[in-house]
């Protein structure tokens, strides 16, 4: 039932807010995260955590880089991030107590599961799911999960189970701080106090929704589109890019701004808009001198900003502002514009939304 919606992926976008305080419900219900929360043998495992190791595709790949700068940030854990069907066919080093995490909306997704049964054959002892499918392949295979609780996922591109994953790689990074030494009691609270504030949070990022409406006429002229990040914002414009190519089959890639003078800025023309993702953070400066390069050379840029950005609009730099600046949640609520830009500029185009060519829900094939 598609309710008020015209399609899944759009009732799925709409849903985040409600989706994220499922999936954190326990949570805010204890005041304070436990164990428990990740299986009966949580407590053992994560106090020999010394690293993780997180093996994924696609959207659920860019989850775990973002989790990257927050187990390292918040945690103090060296994180390695791995694509599942590449580290399946290396030969790395294993190291016992590295915990491996396996992220996955659909649970069945063949390198997934091919790499975390790999990473355990090479030497790893212990194993988490991140999924949003209790009765799963991955769920059945590791010793710890914890569920999404995002609901079925029915539109092909991943909107719901990519931030709701997001909101528990964020609990889990809080669990193995406050485990290390790393987080006091208040800084727990506070933690907690700010998941608990991302689903009013999420809401707010969905009412931008008209202004990105406005953009995408024009997007859907284009053949090619730049997205630039920096630091936990970078695995965000991965996100958008993948999420534009994938529905609205328009060529999209994305850039860590620093990477821009190192080539991709040889591409940039008239031709060619740059979306920039430009939350009010400590490396602002940095993207700004980075989207004065793009302008100097008559790119189109159009940013997404908080509301307290610093940064002036002009002819050919066009700004749409979140509610707020949410600090470290920050990247979940600049998903929202990326995905609502990909599935207006595919109504524009007029393609299958839900189901793009060449796609399926689940990748169970190699
Ligand atoms: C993109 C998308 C895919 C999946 C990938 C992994 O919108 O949906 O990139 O994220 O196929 O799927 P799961 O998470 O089910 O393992």
């Amino acid at each position: 039932d598609m309710g008020p919606y015209d399609h899944f992926m759009q009732k799925e976008i709409f849903e985040q807010p409600s989706a994220v305080a499922n999936t954190l419900e326990m949570v805010f219900n204890a005041q304070s995260v436990s164990p428990g929360l990740f299986g009966n043998a949580a407590e053992k495992i994560f106090s020999k955590t010394h690293s993780l190791l997180i093996l994924a595709c696609g959207t659920s790949y860019h989850a775990g880089l973002v989790a990257r700068y927050w187990m390292e940030s918040v945690a103090g854990l060296p994180c390695a991030v791995e694509i599942a069907s590449e580290y399946r066919y290396r030969n790395p080093v294993a190291d016992p107590h590295t915990l491996v995490v396996g992220i996955s909306q659909s649970g069945e997704t063949a390198d997934t599961l091919a790499a975390m049964n790999y990473a355990k054959q090479l030497g790893h002892l212990h194993s988490l799911a991140i999924c949003n499918v209790a009765e799963s392949a991955l769920i059945r295979q590791t010793d710890l999960r914890f569920l999404t609780r995002a609901g079925p996922e029915i539109g092909v591109a991943s909107t719901k189970a990519f931030t709701t994953q997001l909101a528990s790689l964020l609990l889990l990074t809080v669990l193995l701080a406050k485990m290390r030494n790393k987080l006091s009691i208040e800084k727990e609270r506070e933690m907690i106090a700010m998941l608990r504030h991302l689903p009013a949070a999420l809401q707010a990022s969905l009412q931008i929704e008209p202004e990105v409406q406005e953009w995408s006429q024009r997007f859907s002229e284009k053949r090619h589109a730049l997205f630039l990040g920096r630091g936990m914002h970078y695995p965000i414009a991965m996100e958008g890019a993948l999420k534009l190519k994938e529905i609205s089959y328009i060529h999209a890639e994305a850039y860590a701004s620093g990477e821009l003078k190192h080539g991709p800025l040889a591409l940039v023309d008239r031709d060619m808009p740059v979306v920039a993702i430009a939350p009010n953070d400590q490396l602002l400066g940095k993207l700004k001198s980075n989207l004065q390069e793009v302008n100097a050379r008559g790119g189109e840029l159009y940013v997404f900003a908080d509301a307290d950005t610093e940064i002036e609009e002009s002819d050919s730099l066009h700004v749409i502002r979140l509610a707020e600046h949410a600090g470290i949640l920050s990247p979940i609520l600049h998903t929202i514009p990326l995905q609502l830009l990909a599935y207006h500029v595919a109504l524009v185009k007029g393609t299958d939304v839900d189901k793009p060519r060449n796609l399926a829900k689940a990748v169970t094939v190699e």
